[in-house]
């Protein structure tokens, strides 16, 4: 059997619902591991034992959502750093979204080629949106996620079997979707994901400094100090917090604190 390690990052779930099930997927051919890249991002003996376990294997996937056509601050560095070791290895890109991206998947994609890896697969998946704080993007959960859900698992086992099958989808590699990807959402997201890392806001009306937010940021951005939640400056934009929050009491981009949270996908 091959050896497949999946690297994810993922803010509230979806991504980390695809890794699983696409690795369940392709089990037949490869024996896998599956890794949370986050550790690697703020923890340097985690990240030389993720790049040792990415040197190991014969096929490395990298999952991730996408944030403005761009992938995730983690997953941007965690490709850089692995360089040299995706020379000639097989790489599979799972990318997960609300609704649209482009070239999602490419925009990983591409250096993942330009360090000499060869991409097998790329797939995107649209998913619930956990974008809470952000009126014009509605939050559903429990039955009102289950389409949605269950139709990304039916496009995942089909993308598995092409995978398996060699004849796999390459989404968002040519000039169309480059395009798109670059000119409606990524060239002003960059400028935007700059600023809004410093501007995570808590409300202090709300905050009680139960701390859960401190105790689950991927990236330990959030602290407690005289008893309520302090951000500093490293956010990734992964909602997870703003999602979390008992009391509601966090917002990134959107004005206010979300009035409904995403939940994340539920155990049917
Ligand atoms: C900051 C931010 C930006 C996002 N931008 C997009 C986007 O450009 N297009 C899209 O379809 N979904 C977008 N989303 C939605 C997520 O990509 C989607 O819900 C993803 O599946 C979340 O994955 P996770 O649960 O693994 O974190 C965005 C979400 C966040 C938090
Ligand atoms: S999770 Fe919410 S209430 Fe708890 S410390 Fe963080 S901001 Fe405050
Ligand atoms: S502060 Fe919140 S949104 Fe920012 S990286 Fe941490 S959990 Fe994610």
């Amino acid at each position: 059997m091959e050896k497949l390690a999946a690297f994810y990052f993922s803010g509230t779930g979806n991504t980390l619902f695809i890794a699983g099930k696409l690795c369940e997927a392709l089990s037949s051919k490869y024996s896998y591991e599956i890794f949370d890249i986050a550790d690697a991002y703020t923890n340097l003996d985690c990240a030389a034992k993720l790049r040792q376990k990415a040197a190991e294997a014969d096929v490395i996937m990298l999952a991730f959502p996408i944030y403005g056509s761009s992938p995730p601050i983690p997953m941007r560095a965690f490709v850089h750093g692995l360089n040299k070791l995706l020379c000639d290895k097989k790489v599979i890109l799972a990318e997960t979204q609300y609704f649209f991206s482009g070239d999602g998947a490419a925009s990983i994609g591409r250096t993942v080629r330009q360090y000499g890896g060869i991409v097998i697969g790329a797939e995107h998946f649209n998913m619930p949106n956990n974008l809470s704080d952000c009126k014009v993007f509605g939050i559903k959960n429990d039955e009102a996620i289950k389409k949605t859900v269950a139709k990304a698992t039916k496009k995942l086992d089909d993308f598995a079997a092409t995978l398996l099958s060699g004849k796999a989808t390459k989404k968002g590699f040519s000039l169309f979707p480059h395009a798109i990807g670059y000119f409606c959402q990524r060239k002003f997201w960059r400028k935007e994901e700059a600023k809004k890392r410093t501007k995570l806001k808590v409300d202090y009306s709300r905050c009680t400094g139960c701390g859960l937010c401190a105790q689950k940021c991927p990236v330990c951005n959030m602290g407690i100090k005289n008893g309520k939640a302090i951000a500093l400056n490293k956010c990734v934009l992964c909602y997870r917090c703003v999602n979390l929050c008992p009391n509601k009491a966090i917002s990134i981009i959107g004005t206010e604190p979300p009035k409904t949270q995403y939940k994340g996908i539920p155990k049917y």
